[in-house]
Formats: C-alpha cells, sequence, structure tokens
C-alpha cells in the first residue's frame, strides 16, 4: 500500500461532522424497510445507489429524508449507529461527534426518547466493546421555524445531561444562521456548545452570522469563507475551526472536480480544517475514503495529513488531557513513519 494511504489508515482520527442518518447504507434501508413494513420506491440496492447523482444540496437532501423514514424503532437507532461504528473501528476513528437530526423522525410520530435512546445505547457499546468514545449533538432543521426549534430544545430537556451541543443542518440558502438567535441563544444558557453548518452553499455573510450572532465553537463546511479575505483572517486569529467534507462537496457540486478542492488552500491560509465523511452512505465513503481522494486528487502530503488529522482532536468537544492524549499518539505514529 502507498505509504501515504498506510498513514492515513493508521492513525488514531477523530470525526466531527458526521450525520448519523447519513450512514444509512442501502443495504439495511431495504432491511428495515422490510422489518417495519415500509414502502421503497426503489427495486432493489442498486436502484438506490443509482438515484445518488446530486445536483445540489436539496436533491440530496430530499433522497436523505424519505430514507430516513424507515427508522422507526429504538432498535433500528441502535442498529444504524452500530453500522457506524463499526465502520470507525475499520477507519480507526478512535472519536467522534455525531449530529442527529431529531425534527426528521418527530415530524413523522417518532418520539424523542426512541431517537435518543437508540443511539445512545449503540454509542455506550461502541465505547466498552471497541473503545471508541463519542458526543451527541442535536441538529436543527434550518428548512423548518425557529419555533419548531424552540419546541424540539424543550422536547431535548430531559436527555441534555448527554447531548454536548446543537448544530444547524438542511437546506442553507434562503435560511440563514440569524432565523435562529434565540435558540441558539438558550443552548448557550443551557451550557451546550454550538456549531453551524454555514458557507456550504450559503454565502460568506452566513458564516459571519453563525460566528458574531450564534457564536459557535465550529464551523461546518465553511467552504465559501474564502471567498472573503477579512472572513478569512477573522477565522484565522479565533483559530474557528472548519468541518469540511470532501467527498460531500464533490458530490453535493460545492467543487466540480476534486482536483479543485481548497483543502491546501484553507491549511496554507492557516485556517484549522478536518476531515469527515458528512453523509457517508451518500457521498461514497467514510473519514479514510476522504482522506485517500484529496492524496488522489491534490497529492495531499504527510505533513497535510497529520495537521489534519491533530485538528479533529484539537477542535473536538473532549476535555483537554483526553485531547492530550490523543494527540500524543498521534505524534507516535508520525515518529513511527518518519
Ligand atoms: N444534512 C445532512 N447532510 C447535510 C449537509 N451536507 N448540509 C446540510 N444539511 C445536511
Ligand atoms: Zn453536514
Amino acid at each position: 500500500m502507498d505509504t501515504r494511504r498506510q498513514l492515513i489508515a493508521d492513525l488514531p482520527k477523530a470525526e466531527l461532522h458526521m450525520h448519523i442518518e447519513g450512514s444509512l447504507e442501502p443495504e439495511m434501508m431495504f432491511e428495515l424497510a422490510q422489518r417495519n413494513g415500509v414502502d421503497l420506491p426503489y427495486a432493489d440496492v442498486e436502484a438506490v445507489r443509482a438515484a445518488y447523482s446530486f445536483d445540489c444540496l436539496q436533491d440530496f437532501l430530499d433522497l436523505y429524508y424519505r430514507g430516513m423514514s424507515v427508522l422507526q424503532t429504538e432498535q433500528d437507532f441502535h442498529d444504524l449507529t452500530w453500522a457506524y461504528l463499526q465502520r470507525c473501528r475499520h477507519d480507526n476513528v478512535v472519536h467522534t461527534e455525531i449530529f442527529f437530526d431529531p425534527q426528521g423522525h418527530t415530524s413523522r410520530g417518532v418520539a424523542f426518547a426512541t431517537v435518543f435512546e437508540g443511539i445512545w445505547s449503540a454509542l455506550l457499546r461502541g465505547e466498552a466493546e471497541l473503545g471508541i468514545t463519542s458526543r451527541m449533538i442535536l441538529c436543527f432543521l434550518r428548512h423548518l421555524d425557529e419555533e419548531d426549534a424552540l419546541r424540539t430544545l424543550d422536547e431535548a430537556e430531559p436527555f441534555l445531561d448527554r447531548i454536548i451541543g446543537v448544530g444547524l443542518d438542511s437546506s442553507e440558502v434562503g435560511h440563514p444562521p440569524s432565523k435562529f438567535q434565540r435558540v441558539f441563544d438558550q443552548a448557550g444558557d443551557r451550557g451546550l456548545k454550538r456549531v453551524a453548518h454555514a458557507g456550504e452553499e450559503g454565502p460568506p455573510e452566513y458564516v459571519r452570522e453563525a460566528v458574531e450572532g450564534l457564536r459557535v465553537d465550529r464551523i461546518d463546511h465553511g467552504n465559501r469563507s474564502l471567498e472573503d479575505p477579512a472572513l478569512v483572517e477573522a477565522l484565522v486569529k479565533m483559530n474557528m475551526p472548519l468541518t469540511v467534507c470532501p467527498q460531500s462537496n464533490l458530490r453535493l457540486a460545492v467543487v466540480k472536480d476534486m482536483a479543485e478542492h481548497p483543502i491546501r488552500r484553507m491549511l496554507e491560509l492557516g485556517l484549522h480544517v478536518t476531515v469527515n465523511s458528512d453523509d457517508p452512505a451518500y457521498f461514497g465513503g467514510y473519514v479514510n475514503d476522504n482522506f485517500n481522494a484529496l492524496v488522489e486528487a491534490v497529492d495531499l502530503g504527510r505533513e497535510e495529513i497529520l495537521t489534519l488529522v491533530r485538528n479533529s482532536f484539537e477542535a473536538s468537544f473532549l476535555p483537554e488531557v483526553e485531547r492530550a492524549v490523543h494527540l500524543a499518539a498521534v505524534d507516535e505514529h508520525a515518529t513511527a513513519y518518519q
């Protein structure tokens, strides 16, 4: 194996941008549809994969919401999460901070507790059996109104001691971060971390709003920040992490070609970028696939790989001592792969 592929495979990594519903592989979609008596508009697994051709974020979201309708019981959410954790083990992802979209389920009559406990029990099992640590981030769907998000935060109240933070996802353009000012303020008052998708399809102004208005701890994606040099300078100064998702960017036409992916430019500008899979079942791969795609397309080098992996732990919501342990392990690997 190419030494960079080997390095990527062997390095312990953290994943900070992965929607658990986006890890629903077509095989499991069919299995759960059968288990729950749900009709799918696809003949077979191949037909599902063939449908995964997107021109923009909304194209993808339409299939993503349809796909998640097979998730109905606590066991379904457990199985989904457990399957993702197996992929983490395969990729040597030792810590993961996963997004979940409760409104995508409660709107279909699935209780918040069903979603939460199913995911949670798998994460506990992941820590016990695989040694993978994790956190949960509750995302608000931005195409819905803020009242719905506020109700969701209230519903989450009994679970907040097991939720590290809130996020903002779904259709970006036309739904600026400022629409969610009150619910993010309330989340902050409750001691929750805050992240938001911004600058994926939306303008740099949305990134500014997320940083200055929502006071986020990380920006998810953030690609379009590059259009605004003053914003880039501010992000660098505050060491704001950007959780970048290369294969998602390609599949959703945020970049035309992987060879044009701005990951190197971001690193050279001093941005605190990390590599993540976003919706791995829909975009062609998990974390290591995303790193390997960059090696292939932009000749990502050893030092760049190490920086991106170090960034993943530094930008995580782990306590300082745990981050330090992971960073020391990365350094050990770096020495071994001179
Ligand atoms: N929900 C799941 N994946 C998403 C993405 N890449 N952007 C916005 N919302 C999402
Ligand atoms: Zn995302």
